[in-house]
């Protein structure tokens, strides 16, 4: 066997394109899709910011996440070594390697604060279980902000994370990506179908799907963009670390093109349950619109309007409540995991230790930095929320994309597309790709960054 394939075998793979798919469709669908999505398209005009994402997608974030896959797949390393190996030049595998590295620090420090809003979920999906039971006080302690209940709650959520990844790559990742995800799509549509059923949800479909172009602003140029990097994963080695399990003769940009069609489904999915909710809610005399007439923010949306709502619907609300809070939970620990996966396969590689170990130690730090989190909510919440999801994923992005323009041929990047699919270069649009990601991304990131 050849040495690429050796080392691909020592350090484990997906063993299947729909485990892959599913994996990598995982780490794209969380909150992003299903909280951030449809509280951005009702206060963005709606149907208006359906489109202009749908738009961002297509021409920025699926050519990335090819870009980002493919310096994955090609190199068959951790995103530090993948990176570093791409450059030619001292200087070039420095640079390249600072931007391994930076990736790796974001998405730790996007999990960081990830495990925390994915413990609420956890805390909100538990009350409603506490209280059919009879146990007020406990679910009222699970629905009360407090250090106490964060903190629980966020090393529940790091430790489920923890005993995935440790279990590796197929075995791990690949194996609760194909139980997770099936169960999520299907609470997804029972959930949105019982809304749709509910009076009040067609003013919520109207809103969302008739677009409001008076809305359309520079503004929303960006919050698309941010909304089309946060939701794909890009940036921050996430993807890169997945692309780089990817067999050899899976058909790249195809899979890629799956990923992103399933990640933009859900959310527009989540958009035909979560604004229809809204209204529903409003309905059902609870109040959506702050006293300047603008919609609530999305957190009192997610823990304060739809609880609310579901204590109106009898019977029912409990479960609906239950089936709510676990859609969004299993959402973001598919996302956690990928989060995880690229530190610790750093980890293993750099330091040449076991996955077991490193998966425990890199856990670790990371609920380090939350608890600290936690314990400096006020001042450091929403500080490492904008650093990383504002600022360094786009322009981390555009980082690797300007590697891409120094280091790395043509010839090359079309070769490792081609394999397994050699048709490829036949397309006009895989002709023009290599140029358009190392020229024309970072151009409109910037373009938008600044605005
Ligand atoms: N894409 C995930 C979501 O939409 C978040 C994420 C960001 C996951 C970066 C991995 C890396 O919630």
């Amino acid at each position: 066997a050849n040495s690429a394939t050796a080392v691909a075998d020592s350090r484990g793979g997906f063993t299947s394109r729909t485990g892959f798919i599913l994996a990598a469709a995982g780490s794209a669908i969380g909150l992003g899709n299903i909280w951030g999505f449809p509280t951005q398209a009702a206060e963005n005009g709606g149907g208006a910011f359906l489109l202009i994402y749908l738009l961002m997608v297509f021409v920025l974030a699926y050519p990335m996440l090819v870009a980002e896959l493919t310096i994955g797949r090609l190199s068959q390393q951790n995103p530090i070594s993948a990176l570093r190996n791409l450059a030619s030049g001292t200087l070039g595998k420095r640079f390249a390697s600072l931007g391994g590295v930076l990736g790796v620090c974001a998405l730790s420090l996007i999990l960081s604060f990830y495990a925390i809003v994915a413990g609420w979920l956890v805390a909100y999906m538990l009350a409603p279980v506490f209280q059919l039971l009879g146990l007020e006080g406990l679910a009222s302690w699970f629905t009360e902000f407090s250090v106490s209940r964060n903190l629980l709650m966020m090393l529940v959520i790091m430790l489920l994370t923890i005993f995935v990844v440790r279990d590796g790559v197929s075995a791990g990742i690949e194996r609760w990506s194909k139980r997770l995800m099936p169960t999520l799509l299907a609470l997804l549509v029972l959930l949105a179908i019982y809304i749709l059923g509910q009076p009040g949800a067609m003013d919520g479909l109207r809103m969302y799907l008739l677009p409001d172009f008076s809305q359309l602003s520079p503004q929303m140029l960006v919050s698309a963009m941010g909304q089309a990097f946060f939701s794909l994963s890009l940036g921050v080695t996430g993807m890169m670390v997945y692309g780089s399990y990817l067999s050899k003769q899976e058909n790249l940009p195809a899979t890629a093109a799956v990923v992103a069609g399933l990640d933009t489904f859900v959310a527009f999915l989540a958009g035909l349950l979560i604004i229809p909710a809204m209204f529903v809610a409003q309905q059902n005399g609870v109040t959506i619109y702050a006293e300047d007439g603008s919609l609530l923010s999305s957190d009192t949306l997610v823990f304060t309007v739809l609880p609310a709502m579901f204590d109106t619907m009898g019977a029912a609300g409990p479960f609906i409540a239950i089936g709510f809070f676990a859609l969004l939970t299993i959402a973001a620990i598919t996302s956690t995991i990928s989060m995880l996966e690229s530190p610790v396969n750093m980890a293993c590689e750099q330091f040449n230790q076991p996955r077991r170990k490193m998966s425990w130690l890199t856990g670790a730090v990371i609920t380090l930095i939350s608890a600290l989190i936690i314990l400096n909510f006020k001042a450091l919440f929403g500080l490492v929320i904008t650093a990383t999801t504002v600022y360094a994923q786009p322009l981390l992005a555009m980082l690797y994309s300007l590697l891409l323009m120094w280091v790395l041929k043509r010839d090359r990047l079309l070769k490792e597309l081609q394999q397994g699919n050699p048709q490829l270069e036949q397309t006009l649009f895989w002709k023009i790709w290599p140029a358009y990601v190392k020229f024309i991304c970072p151009l409109m990131i910037l373009l938008v960054f600044i605005n």
